[in-house]
C-alpha cells in the first residue's frame, strides 16, 4: 500500500478589480449574462462567459424548466453556444459569477458536476487546459489553471478505448 494525496493549485484574488484586465473583463461578461438567465425556480442567475483561442468572447444563462432535470447550467449554454458559432475552436477560459434571490452573493460559485464533466471534454477535445474564474457579484474571485483541476481521476473515452 502507499498513500498519497492530490493538491489543487489556485488563486485568490481579493475582488474582480484585482484580476488580470482580460479576466476582469470576462468575469464582467459572465456577470452581464446573468441578467439573460431563466431561473423562475431557483432564483439563482448565474452567467458564464468563454474566450475562445480565437479571441471571442461568447456567453450563456441558466435555463431552467418546470421539469426540472430539463434546465441547463450556464456553462453548459455558453460552452454549447461556443461549440455551435465556432466549431473546432478551443475555449481557453470561462468566467463564472451568480446572482442569488437577493441580488447578492459574496461566496466564488464553482461548476457542479455535470459541468465539470462537460469541461474536461472539452479540454481533452483540444488538447488544452480552460482557466476557470470564479467569482461572485462582490468579493474574492478564484482561478484555476485548468478545470479538471476540479474534476480529479474524471472518466474520460480513455477507458472507452483499448491501449
Ligand atoms: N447552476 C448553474 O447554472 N451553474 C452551476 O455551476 C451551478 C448551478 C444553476 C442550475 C440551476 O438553474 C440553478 O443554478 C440552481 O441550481
Amino acid at each position: 500500500m502507499k498513500q498519497t494525496s492530490l493538491q489543487i493549485p489556485f488563486q485568490i484574488f481579493k475582488d474582480i478589480h484585482s484580476l488580470d484586465p482580460a479576466d476582469a473583463q470576462l468575469l464582467e461578461s459572465a456577470k452581464s449574462a446573468t441578467r439573460d438567465a431563466y431561473a423562475p425556480y431557483s432564483k439563482f442567475k448565474v452567467g458564464a462567459a468563454i474566450r475562445l483561442l480565437n479571441g471571442h468572447i461568447l456567453s450563456g444563462s441558466n435555463q431552467e424548466n418546470a421539469s426540472f432535470p430539463a434546465g441547463l447550467c450556464a456553462e453548459r449554454v455558453a460552452l454549447s453556444a461556443a461549440s455551435a458559432a465556432f466549431p473546432g475552436i478551443a475555449v481557453t477560459d470561462l468566467a463564472l459569477t451568480y446572482v442569488n434571490e437577493s441580488g447578492d452573493g459574496n461566496r466564488p460559485i464553482s461548476p457542479c458536476g455535470i459541468c465539470r464533466q462537460t469541461l474536461a471534454e472539452y479540454e481533452q477535445r483540444f488538447g488544452m487546459p480552460i482557466r476557470l474564474i470564479l467569482g461572485a457579484i462582490r468579493g474574492e474571485v478564484f482561478v484555476f489553471n485548468r478545470a479538471t483541476d476540479l474534476l480529479p481521476f474524471a472518466f474520460s473515452s480513455w477507458e472507452m478505448t483499448s491501449h
